[in-house]
């Protein structure tokens, strides 16, 4: 049996694909890391976009955190949300799906104190995202994102991603305008560009919330398309489910890695990493199960053959990932987008949907604020599950 499992960016170990691209960036037909220098005049928001420069590549490393399980802020949220959606304010909530997903539009998170900041923490423990309409976040500034991020753990800093001026650990998400050139470009080699990953798991200790803010968007289009991964274990039969537990996955960033430095593009964070995740994790804080399934960066099941790694993530991906029923879909509403997107990356995967290129539009720019969560673990019993009387201190609906 070959092995069919193909992780989205290892057609990079394939040399005639490289010698191409190779070609493609010397002759100047596809954009290399230098494109920035001439974007940067056109985008609203010039201090996110910034390329590292030389004397910072390699500089940084991102830092373990051990004592995440215990000091994730969700454990302090109230469950009926009330320091979130304050008595007095106008808000307008819309679930996306019944179990997944809320678009807010009358919450300001800029103006949250730190109760607000706690249940906005065991949100998206619950519902798992939050599409925040309105938001005047863009315009407060890297200094005011970083320090909202702070609060709930400490800041991860991309190896080779763009990022904000002087702040390496603001996150850039760059796509140029649309149009028919870039459409040919981007689907020369490949039928799409669906990418679904958990951000950055090829960590040691990945993310737990991601802060997603607009800066601008195409008119319509780019959206983020999000799966429950939670829902995707529910849905297995008991012996899946236990087999599935004993599993673990080799989570790297190596094709990432690779890709950016064909396209010359200076890593702030040098080594390569590979970390070892349990595929079924524990959620620190509602005690919930969920698959860690991060398509994007995970190479193989560990210990097994590999037609059997194959076999297996070949199983996840159509279960997880060709499931309409348990993913929802997070937009921007046009180009002058003020939406924050947070979500927990603990149990979801997502991907951006790059179907604007074929159109005359506006930039898909983003900053992303990604805080280090714990370490991934899966256990039966909940880190803090229960008050003296036995009810569950936090709420297990979603
Ligand atoms: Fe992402």
């Amino acid at each position: 049996m070959g092995n069919y499992w193909k992780v989205a960016g290892s057609e990079v170990n394939d040399q005639l694909y490289v010698n191409d691209l190779k070609e493609q960036y010397s002759s100047g037909k596809l954009a290399d890391a230098s494109e920035v220098e001439t974007e940067i005049s056109k985008v609203k928001y010039p201090e996110f976009l910034y390329r590292t420069k030389a004397e910072e590549a390699g500089l940084y490393n991102n830092h373990a955190n051990p004592d995440h399980v215990k000091n994730d802020k969700g454990h302090l949220g109230d469950p009926t949300f009330k320091n979130l959606f304050k008595a007095g304010l106008k808000i307008e909530k819309f679930d996306l799906s019944p179990n997944l997903g809320t678009e807010i539009d009358g919450v300001q998170l800029s103006e949250l104190d730190d109760a607000g900041k706690n249940d906005l923490a065991l949100y998206l423990e619950t519902r798992g995202l939050a599409v925040f309409r309105n938001q005047d976040f863009r315009d407060k500034g890297p200094a005011f994102a970083k320090n909202f991020g702070k609060y709930f753990g400490p800041l991860h800093i991309h190896p080779v991603a763009y990022s904000a001026k002087d702040h390496p650990e603001l996150f850039v998400t760059f796509r140029k305008a649309g149009g028919p050139s870039r459409w040919d470009l981007q689907f020369k080699h490949q039928t799409d560009g669906v990418r679904w990953h958990s951000d950055v798991s090829f960590e040691e200790y990945p993310s737990s919330f991601s802060f997603f803010v607009a800066l601008e968007a195409p008119p319509s289009g780019g959206d983020t398309v999000f799966v429950d991964l939670r829902e995707a274990y529910n849905r297995l039969s008991p012996p899946l489910q236990k087999f599935f537990e004993t599993l673990t996955a080799v989570h790297s960033n190596e094709y990432q890695q690779k890709g950016a430095a064909l396209r010359s593009q200076l890593a702030k964070v040098k080594e390569t990493s590979y970390s070892e995740h349990p595929l079924v994790r524990t959620h620190p804080v509602t005690g919930q199960k969920s698959l860690f399934f991060s398509r994007g960066f995970i190479q193989k099941i560990k210990g097994v053959k590999e037609s059997e790694s194959a076999f297996i993530l070949n199983f996840l991906e159509d279960h997880c990932l060709n499931n309409p029923e348990i993913q929802v879909r997070a937009n921007h509403r046009g180009t002058d987008s003020r939406s924050v997107i947070a979500w927990d990356n603990r149990f979801l995967a997502h991907t951006a949907i790059l179907d604007f290129l074929n159109h005359e539009t506006t930039a898909r720019h983003h900053y992303r604020v990604t805080v280090l969560g714990e370490k991934p673990y899966l256990e039966e019993k909940k880190v803090e599950d229960s008050d003296s009387d036995g009810e569950d201190k936090h709420p297990r609906a979603y």
